[in-house]
C-alpha cells in the first residue's frame, strides 16, 4: 500500500487530501455550509414589497456555499460547492449575494453538477454578462469581475463547484450598498435581463 495515503486524515491541506462532494446534492461528508437565509439578504432583490410578504411567509435557505478551511495564504486554492435553491422574490430568481474578491485582480472557475441558470457578471466600469449554468459547463469568472449566481429553475437546486486563489477574500459590501447593474428576471416564463432601478452609482 505504500504511495497510497491510507490516514483517515480529513483535511490535509499540506500533504494533500481527497474530500468527497455529493454530484447531485453538492454536499460534502467531510466539510459543513455556510447558510443564506432569505433573512439575511435585505436589500439584495429588487423587489422590497415582494421579499417582505416571501419573508412575512417564512425565512427560507436561498444557499449554501463550503467554506474550506484551506490555509488563507499565496498559493493556496479555495474549493467547494454552492448550492442555489430555486424560488423568485417577484419576478427575479433567487440569486447568491454576489461579491467581487478583496484582491480584485482575482479570477475564478465555476464548473456547473446539476441544475440550470447563469453566472452574471459585473466590473467597476459596467461590463456585464450572463452566462449559461448547465451540467458540464464550466464559466471563467475573470479578474475584476462581480459574479452572482441565478438559479432559473423552478424545481432544481443550482449545483456549482469553484476553485479561486485561497488568499483572495470576499468583498460582499460593494453590491450589498450599490447593487448589480442588471438582474435577470423571469418574463413570460422565460429569464431576461433588465436594468435593476435600485442601482446607483
Ligand atoms: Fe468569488
Amino acid at each position: 500500500m505504500s504511495g497510497f495515503n491510507v490516514s483517515n486524515d480529513p483535511l490535509d491541506f499540506l500533504r494533500g487530501c481527497s474530500v468527497g462532494f455529493d454530484l447531485k446534492s453538492g454536499l460534502s461528508e467531510k466539510v459543513d455550509t455556510g447558510k443564506r437565509y432569505l433573512s439575511q439578504m435585505k436589500g439584495i432583490f429588487a423587489d422590497e414589497a415582494a421579499y417582505d410578504a416571501l419573508l412575512a411567509k417564512g425565512d427560507t435557505l436561498v444557499y449554501e456555499f463550503h467554506g474550506m478551511p484551506v490555509p488563507e495564504k499565496e498559493g493556496d486554492l479555495a474549493f467547494g460547492c454552492s448550492i442555489l435553491y430555486p424560488g423568485k422574490v417577484g419576478d427575479e430568481y433567487f440569486i447568491t449575494k454576489g461579491h467581487f474578491h478583496t484582491i480584485l485582480d482575482t479570477a475564478e472557475v465555476y464548473y456547473c453538477l446539476g441544475g440550470s441558470g447563469y453566472m452574471l457578471l459585473e466590473n467597476e466600469a459596467g461590463d456585464y454578462s450572463a452566462h449559461e449554468l448547465a451540467p458540464g459547463q464550466a464559466v471563467y469568472v475573470p479578474k475584476g469581475y462581480a459574479h452572482r449566481s441565478v438559479n432559473t429553475s423552478a424545481t432544481e437546486k443550482l449545483v456549482t463547484f469553484f476553485v479561486f486563489r485561497a488568499d483572495a477574500g470576499h468583498d460582499y459590501g460593494t453590491i450589498e450598498q450599490k447593487g448589480y447593474r442588471k438582474l435577470i428576471l423571469e418574463s413570460d416564463g422565460k429569464p431576461v435581463i433588465a436594468d435593476n432601478p435600485k442601482w446607483r452609482l
